[in-house]
């Protein structure tokens, strides 16, 4: 059984904690955050959660990262959230200091953990944290994929009236605006997507899909939690179970889709020891073109980041 790290008790950190405690496959969860009290509390309070919704992993708050020592993974989602009118890259200054001092005090308690990274702007913190961690580029990916995907699986069950569970959809591209869902990949119970929807109404979700964390802060005056906690426990799952999932995740690509030194999501197959195999569509060419447009947005805020 294995032991996880969330760092960032916040919102979504805690929601991590949350989702994966029910889950019952880790041994122990460690929640740390610089408010030490906030991560003991929300720890407490999800422990006694334990006895009601029955499940035996252990769950800590600290501040000292002493307590994180030996962990097999950690998720670090310690940061500044959006807020309203603020866009993901207005983040990267306070939040690329944060991930990496966060990482540098990681590794210092464990020597080869795996890190899930949720900060934003999530593929520069991506970038961010696999340069401080020195670890390969298989134990350091970023959660985002899951999350854009499941708003425009979402999306389509809401127009659709059909359960959200038939819809399988792939999405590469940075988690931003230039995000390339591909409804070329998205079936319901098997059926291609443009079978039971018209261009218009498709083209619509697409659109709302891309700007579905910004519709979020404005209803909330802060970032989601509920979808991006669990998007993250989903990914913890993945490798726990060694289930060889097929997940978009933000990876480091090495000449996959013609891009190199970039971190940027793509499906992946994620299992023990992180992930196993970076897998490339055959793109036509208007989505090799959403997919160079994303990877340059990207790229220009990697720039930023290495001049920092
Ligand atoms: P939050 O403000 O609720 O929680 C962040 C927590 O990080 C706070 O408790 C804060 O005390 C803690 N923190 C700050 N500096 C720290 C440090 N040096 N060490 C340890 N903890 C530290 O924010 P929320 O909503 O949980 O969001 C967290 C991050 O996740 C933000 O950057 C947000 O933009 C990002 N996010 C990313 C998503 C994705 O799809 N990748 C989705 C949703 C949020
Ligand atoms: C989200 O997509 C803001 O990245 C955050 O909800």
């Amino acid at each position: 059984m294995s032991k996880v790290t969330v760092v960032g008790a916040g919102n979504v950190g805690a929601t991590v904690a949350n989702v994966l405690a029910h889950m019952d496959i880790v041994r122990e969860i460690v929640l740390i955050d610089i408010k030490g009290d906030l991560a003991r509390g929300k720890a407490l309070d999800s422990f006694q959660q334990a006895p009601i919704d029955e499940y035996s992993t252990r769950i800590i708050g600290t501040e000292d990262y002493a307590d994180t020592a030996d962990s097999d993974i950690v998720v670090i989602t310690a940061g500044i959230p959006r807020r309203p009118g603020m866009s993901r890259d207005d983040l990267i200054s306070t939040n690329a200091n944060i991930v990496t001092s966060v990482t540098t005090s990681i590794i210092q308690y464990s020597k080869n953990p795996i890190i899930i990274v949720v900060s934003n702007p999530l593929d520069v913190m991506t970038y961010a944290v696999h340069k401080a961690s020195g670890l390969p580029s298989n134990r350091v990916f970023g959660m985002a994929g899951i999350l854009d995907t499941a708003r425009y699986r979402a999306f389509l069950a809401m127009e659709l009236k059909i359960s959200p569970k038939d819809i399988q959809a792939m999405l590469l591209g940075g988690h931003g605006d230039t995000m390339v869902p591909l409804p070329r990949y998205t079936t319901i119970a098997g059926i291609p997507v443009t079978e039971l929807i018209d261009d218009e109404k498709l083209t619509a979700i697409v659109d709302r899909t891309k700007s579905g964390g910004g519709e979020l802060v404005k209803l909330m005056g802060t970032s989601a939690w509920y979808a991006p906690g669990a998007a993250a426990a989903q990914m913890v799952a993945s490798i726990v179970r060694d289930e060889d999932r097929i997940l978009p995740c933000c990876a480091l690509l090495n000449g996959e889709y013609g891009l190199n030194d970039i971190f940027l999501g793509v499906p992946v197959k994620l299992g023990k020891g992180g992930i196993k195999q970076i897998i490339e569509l055959k793109l036509n060419d208007a989505e090799m073109e959403l997919m160079q447009s994303s990877a340059i947005a990207v790229g220009e805020v990697i720039e930023v980041f290495k001049k920092m």
